[in-house]
This record gives C-alpha cells, sequence and structure tokens, in this order.
C-alpha cells in the first residue's frame, strides 16, 4: 500500500471512535441528502470508502451492496449500522485504489461520498481506472466531493476548518477529482451539481464502452 495511504489507514484506525460524533454537525446536512442520492442505485454495488455505514440504510432494498473500506475500525462501525440497511451488505477491507480482491467488470454501481477528498491526489487516476475496471462497461457512478470554494467568506470558514479537516479525517478542500474524472481514459461524466453552494460537488458519470 502507498505510503500516504497507509498514514491515512493508521489515522482512522483512532478517528473511528469519535467518527460519528466529530462528523455529526455535518451529518445534519448530508443525511438530508443521502436518501435522494441513492434511491436509484440498484444491483450489484460497490460503496468505496464506506466509512461508519451512513449510506446503508438508503440503498433501494433489491441492491446487493459490497462495502470497501480500508480501515477494519470503520467496517466494524458499518456493520453495526448495516442492520438499519433492507439491501444485502457485504464487508470488504481493501484498498480503493487497488482493489485486488475484486474481479474486472462485475458493478453496475459505484459510489464513493467523501472518499476522493481523502484520496491523497497521486492516487485518484489510480482510484478512477480501478473503479473503470470493476464496473460492467456502460455501468455507472456517482461521487460527492467538498471543495474550496470560490466565494471569500466561504473560503474562509473552510481555511478555518482545514487544518482539523486533514488531521482528523486525512481529508483537504483541495482535490481536483472532477479533472481526474474528466482525464480518465475509461470514464466518463454525465452530470455534475452542486448540492450546496459552490462546495459540495456531486459527479455523476459512467464506464464508456
Ligand atoms: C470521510 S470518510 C467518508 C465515509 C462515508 N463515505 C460517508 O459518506 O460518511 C472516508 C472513508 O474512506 C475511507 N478511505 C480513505 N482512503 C481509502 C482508501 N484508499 N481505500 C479504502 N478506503 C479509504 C476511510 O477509512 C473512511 O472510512
Amino acid at each position: 500500500m502507498h505510503e500516504l495511504n497507509l498514514q491515512n489507514r493508521r489515522r482512522y484506525a483512532i478517528t473511528a471512535w469519535f467518527y460519528d460524533i466529530l462528523d455529526y454537525p455535518w451529518e445534519l446536512q448530508y443525511r438530508k441528502w443521502r436518501p435522494g442520492l441513492l434511491h436509484d442505485v440498484q444491483g450489484e454495488v460497490l460503496e468505496a470508502g464506506v466509512g461508519t455505514g451512513r449510506n446503508l440504510p438508503y440503498y433501494p432494498s433489491k441492491s446487493k451492496v459490497t462495502a470497501l473500506d480500508f480501515s477494519a475500525a470503520m467496517l466494524r462501525k458499518a456493520s453495526k449500522r448495516s442492520s438499519r440497511a433492507s439491501c444485502s451488505v457485504r464487508f470488504l477491507q481493501e484498498d480503493a485504489s487497488r482493489m485486488a480482491s475484486l474481479s474486472s467488470s462485475q458493478f453496475d454501481w459505484v459510489v464513493a461520498f467523501f472518499l476522493c477528498c481523502v484520496l491523497p491526489e497521486q492516487l485518484q487516476a489510480q482510484a478512477l481506472s480501478e473503479f473503470a475496471r470493476v464496473l460492467k462497461p456502460g455501468a455507472r457512478f456517482r461521487l460527492l466531493e467538498m471543495k474550496y470554494s470560490a466565494d471569500p467568506g466561504i473560503r474562509k470558514r473552510q481555511d478555518f476548518f482545514a487544518p482539523f479537516v486533514a488531521k482528523v479525517y486525512g481529508a483537504g478542500f483541495n482535490r481536483n477529482t472532477l479533472a481526474h474524472v474528466e482525464d480518465s481514459p475509461d470514464l466518463e461524466v454525465t452530470g455534475t451539481r452542486y448540492l450546496k453552494h459552490d462546495t459540495y460537488l456531486l459527479i455523476d458519470g459512467r464506464r464508456k464502452g
């Protein structure tokens, strides 16, 4: 595993214990978005960076979700939360930028919320190429990421929180995920929209072919 990923995995071994408490103020917003962002996610689904399983209760009951995370501690939390899921869920401890244990062209969907803002910039292309590899041709993906705002007032608040976000979550507002997706030879962006201000970016797309 890449050294930067190893650092992040070590970080989440600790962060997992208080993740839901720390994230609660933001989750009050996210929980309003999650049902609407997952209602059409069906079939064989890979959720990459499942975290404590906040999305799991919202997948349609016929979905078959593979919940992937590299942190065993986060997966344990997600496993508890999966009792509230109506779909079937299996858990997989795996690095999203490698996914060595997953065979190609097996998923109808890849979902990743707030994963790419944790992934180091230099591993984004590799992770996206793995997303493309495990998706069936033409199958869809949905990414939700946070990014720096062009609004000076919002940016000031983000700059205030950035050291905390980096230390606790290993995350940053400075990732160029959309550009990496657009550069990917195997993925195609089908739509983007902001869920709030110009900071929470939803990226919809599909695997070419
Ligand atoms: C900020 S949390 C987001 C959790 C969840 N997706 C949500 O919406 O609440 C990021 C998650 O991605 C996981 N993660 C970060 N880098 C990863 C990687 N390279 N491979 C697999 N999981 C990773 C972390 O362990 C953590 O659980």
